[in-house]
């Protein structure tokens, strides 16, 4: 049978390349299904997104640590601090361009953002779906809704707020200070006694990141099947240490200016 398909399109084949007019489809063999969509099948499930969003989580860490700690050479004066950021400028020098580093790392930072907040919103969706009726009454639902809230509105606001602060410290256009001045002066120019509101709505950010941080390493141990096990209890203590050092680490900067501590 599949040696007289083989045979019919072979002719076919050969028909076709004689005669253009007349197209004639030849039988097609069942294919086997490509390797190549295997990621995207495995993305489309539910525990692809989750690790997606896992893994975009942990880089999205590992970068507020590195930053939270970084920023924290303020504390040692200007010129340590202007030193730590012209240094991220030049990581890699002389084997690759000035800033190219950087530049990848801002890439991949923005394609983290982006996978991590596309699969919450398509597993926020899929959910909504599984469940079209909404449980009654149920001893969890108030917990789960002020996770719910936190890690949505929590997120937005973090991404609003990422927007504003690449805006103020990083291209200096709502910064008292040009975009070509030192960073530390962009700091302590930001944070200024006078801008106290400024320092108010980092503050509110940064506690916003660190509620974000602790429900997602929650429900991440959740997804990993830690829920319920007695070590989870020690990670539960593990993602609220890890919250609470990130958020004192990054309001301590602007805080310290505005108590007038960095000048
Ligand atoms: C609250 C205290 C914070 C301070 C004082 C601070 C300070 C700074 C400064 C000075 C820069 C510019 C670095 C440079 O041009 O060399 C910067 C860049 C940046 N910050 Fe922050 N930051 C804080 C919190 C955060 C938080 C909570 C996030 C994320 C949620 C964040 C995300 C970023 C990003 C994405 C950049 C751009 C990195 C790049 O140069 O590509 N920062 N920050």
């Amino acid at each position: 049978m599949s040696w007289t398909y083989q045979k019919i399109g072979h002719m076919f084949r050969n028909v076709s390349s004689v005669s253009r007019s007349t197209p004639v489809a030849a039988p097609r063999r069942p294919q086997a299904p490509s390797t190549a969509a295997l990621p995207r099948r495995l993305y489309r499930s539910s525990v692809g997104k989750k690790a997606v969003m896992a893994v975009t989580g942990g880089i999205l860490v590992l970068f507020l640590v590195g930053h939270m700690l970084g920023n924290l050479k303020v504390f040692l004066g200007r010129a340590d601090f202007d030193h730590y950021a012209h240094w991220l400028r030049t990581i890699g020098e002389p084997a690759l361009p000035h800033r190219v580093f950087l530049t990848i790392m801002e890439a991949v930072l923005t394609v983290a953002v982006i996978l991590h907040m596309w699969s919450a919103v398509s597993l926020a969706r899929r959910a909504r779906q599984a469940r079209p009726v909404r449980y009654a009454v149920r001893p969890k639902a108030q917990e789960h809704r002020y996770a719910t809230h936190v890690m949505r509105y929590g997120g937005i606001i973090i991404l609003l707020f990422v927007i504003w602060h690449l805006l103020d410290l990083t291209f200096g256009v709502v910064n008292p200070k040009s975009g070509g001045a030192e960073p530390y002066d962009k700091v302590v120019a930001d944070f200024d006694p006078s801008r106290w509101y400024i320092t108010v709505f980092y503050v509110i950010a940064v506690v916003m990141v660190g509620l974000h941080l602790k429900h997602g390493l929650w429900s991440a141990f959740q997804t990993l099947g830690w829920g319920r096990q007695r070590r989870y209890r020690g990670l539960h203590l593990f993602a609220d240490v890890v919250a609470a050092l990130l958020v004192i680490g990054f309001v301590a900067v602007p805080v310290m200016v505005t108590i007038g501590v960095v000048k």
